[in-house]
């Protein structure tokens, strides 16, 4: 696919990995959904940011708590009326709760499956819907090294499903549509943790290549994926190697 002219709706892409991706989408000629829920202001900046880009160049904002069924459907209705279907559809949105198996809650378990799986299930179904017969569409779900060895319980769980979800759709969706995700190592450290401490604690778990990834990293990976036609249901592991050790 030529993403050029093509509607890229990106899901958390006020800040961050998503912005970085939603940027990328928005220099390779997108019209950009970018999709937010609390990060409103660094949306717009976004958005303004893809605006100005070069002729062409168009985005807008979408707002969408994505635990609640009805405001995912809403943003679906929404980028279509704006723009029309959703030729692109990149699940960054996620949340991460350090939890292991002793203290992980009923509540945090059903916010991990209802934001990292049944959102992206949910826009990909709209998705389908929305596209004419034999449109070509891509779905590039943004996945974690980490479901190689799921610790985390809610987080690590949800990301592994995310990975079944992957695959379902990229038979389900075929031809026309390819499906795939890119299972990240360390990019950006989250925001909750003190920089001093966990740069360090990082540094020793980086893997073979013994370096944090870069967003530039990421969106190259994301924009490969939506120009090869021939791979789908596939996982590009992002990761310096570090699904390997
Ligand atoms: N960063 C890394 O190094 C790394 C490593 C491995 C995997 N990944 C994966 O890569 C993706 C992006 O990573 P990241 O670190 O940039 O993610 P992040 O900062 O943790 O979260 C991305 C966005 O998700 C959105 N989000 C969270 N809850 C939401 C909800 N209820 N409704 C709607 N949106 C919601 C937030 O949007 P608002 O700010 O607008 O609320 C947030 O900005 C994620 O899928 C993550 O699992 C990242």
């Amino acid at each position: 696919m030529d993403p050029n002219r093509k509607v890229a709706l990106v899901t958390g892409a006020g800040r961050r990995v998503g912005r970085a991706l939603a940027l990328a989408l928005g220099d390779a000629g997108c019209r950009v959904a970018v999709h937010y829920d609390t990060s409103g202001k660094d949306a717009q900046e976004t958005a303004d940011l893809i605006n100005s880009l070069k002729p062409g160049s168009e985005a807008a904002v979408f707002k969408a708590d994505l635990e609640h069924p009805t405001e995912v459907e809403s943003l679906a209705n929404s980028v279509l009326e704006r723009f029309g279907p959703v030729q692109i559809l990149v699940n960054n949105a996620s949340i991460f709760d350090r939890t292991g198996l002793a203290d992980v809650t009923t509540e945090s378990w059903d916010r991990h499956f209802a934001i990292n799986v049944r959102a992206p299930f949910l826009l990909a179904k709209a998705m389908n819907s929305q596209l004419t017969e034999g449109a070509n569409g891509k779905i590039v779900n943004l996945n974690d090294w980490r479901t190689a060895r799921p610790t985390r319980f809610a987080y690590g769980v949800s990301k592994t499903a995310l990975s079944g979800l992957t695959r379902s759709l990229a038979v389900t969706m075929a031809p026309g549509v390819q499906v795939n995700e890119i299972a990240l190592g360390a990019v950006l450290p989250p925001e909750d943790i003190p920089l001093d401490r966990p740069r360090e604690e990082i540094k020793t778990n980086l893997g073979p290549a013994d370096r944090m990834g870069t967003l530039n990293e990421v969106a190259s990976a994301m924009l490969m994926l939506i120009q090869n036609d021939f791979i789908t249901g596939e996982t590009i592991n992002v990761d310096g190697g570090r699904h390997l050790v």
